[in-house]
C-alpha cells in the first residue's frame, strides 16, 4: 500500500529490513548502541563489524553516556545493500502516560532530519518500539505514519519513506491506520470545501 505526498512516496511493505535497497535503513537500537536482539541484532549481523566499530567511535567521542531516547545517529551500512544505517532509540512502553508518543515521534522525525542532512533519498523504517519495547503496534503505527506524513508535507527532498513490517499482522495494522488517516484527511478537506 502506498501514498503520494507531494513528490514523496510513503510505502508499507512486509519483509526483512536488512534486505532493503533504500539509501538508508533505520535501526531500532538501544542507548548503548552496542547491538541487541530484534532489528538491532539483525542489522549488526547482516551489516558486519564496520557498523559496530563506528558505533563504538561515537560512544567514545560524542556520546559517552549513550544515545538518548528519540535521538538519531548515522553510520555506515557495512555489508548491507543500504549504504547507511540511521540508529534511533524508541521509547519503552510504560502505559502511555510517560511521553511515549512524543518520544516515538521524535525518533521518526530525527531519523528523517538526519536523512535529509545526509542527502539520503530513500529510507526504510522498522516498526520502532513495538517489539522488545512493548509499544502497542496500533498506537505506534498512528504516531509513526502521522509523523512521517507531516514531515513529508513540511520537507521536500525525500523520494521514498518505506515502512518494512515483519509480520502480516503488523502490515495489516499499519495499512488500517493509513487508510483511516487518508479517510480522515479527506473528510477534513471536504469540510474545508
Ligand atoms: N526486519 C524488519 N522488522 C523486524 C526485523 C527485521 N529483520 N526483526 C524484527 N523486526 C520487527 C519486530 O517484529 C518489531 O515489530 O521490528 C519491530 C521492532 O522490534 P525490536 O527489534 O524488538 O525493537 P524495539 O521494540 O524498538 O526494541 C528495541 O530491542 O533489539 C533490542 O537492542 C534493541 O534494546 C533494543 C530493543
Amino acid at each position: 500500500m502506498n501514498l503520494k505526498i507531494g513528490t514523496s512516496g510513503l510505502n508499507l511493505v512486509i519483509g526483512n529490513i536488512t534486505e532493503q535497497e533504500t539509501d538508508a535503513i533505520v535501526n531500532a537500537a538501544n542507548s548503548s548502541l552496542m547491538g541487541g536482539g530484534g532489528v538491532d541484532g539483525a542489522i549488526h549481523r547482516a551489516g558486519g563489524t564496520a557498523i559496530l566499530e563506528e558505533c563504538k567511535k561515537l560512544r567514545k567521542t560524542t556520546l559517552p553516556d549513550g544515545l538518548p531516547t528519540g535521538k538519531a545517529v548515522i553510520t555506515t551500512g557495512g555489508k548491507l545493500r543500504a549504504g547507511k544505517v540511521i540508529h534511533t532509540i524508541g521509547p519503552i512502553w510504560k502505559g502511555g502516560d510517560c511521553g511515549e508518543a512524543e518520544l516515538l515521534a521524535d525518533a521518526y522525525r530525527n531519523s528523517l532530519l538526519l536523512a535529509l542532512e545526509n542527502r539520503i533519498k530513500s529510507i526504510s523504517f522498522p516498526s520502532i518500539s513495538t517489539g522488545a519495547y512493548g509499544y502497542p503496534v496500533d498506537k505506534a503505527s498512528e504516531v509513526a505514519i502521522k509523523t512521517v506524513i507531516q514531515f513529508l508535507e513540511d520537507n521536500k527532498g525525500l523520494d521514498e519513506v518505506r515502512f518494512v513490517l515483519h509480520s502480516a499482522h503488523d502490515l495489516m495494522v499499519y495499512e488500517k491506520t493509513l487508510q483511516e488517516l487518508i479517510k480522515h484527511n479527506r473528510k477534513q478537506q471536504d469540510l474545508q470545501g
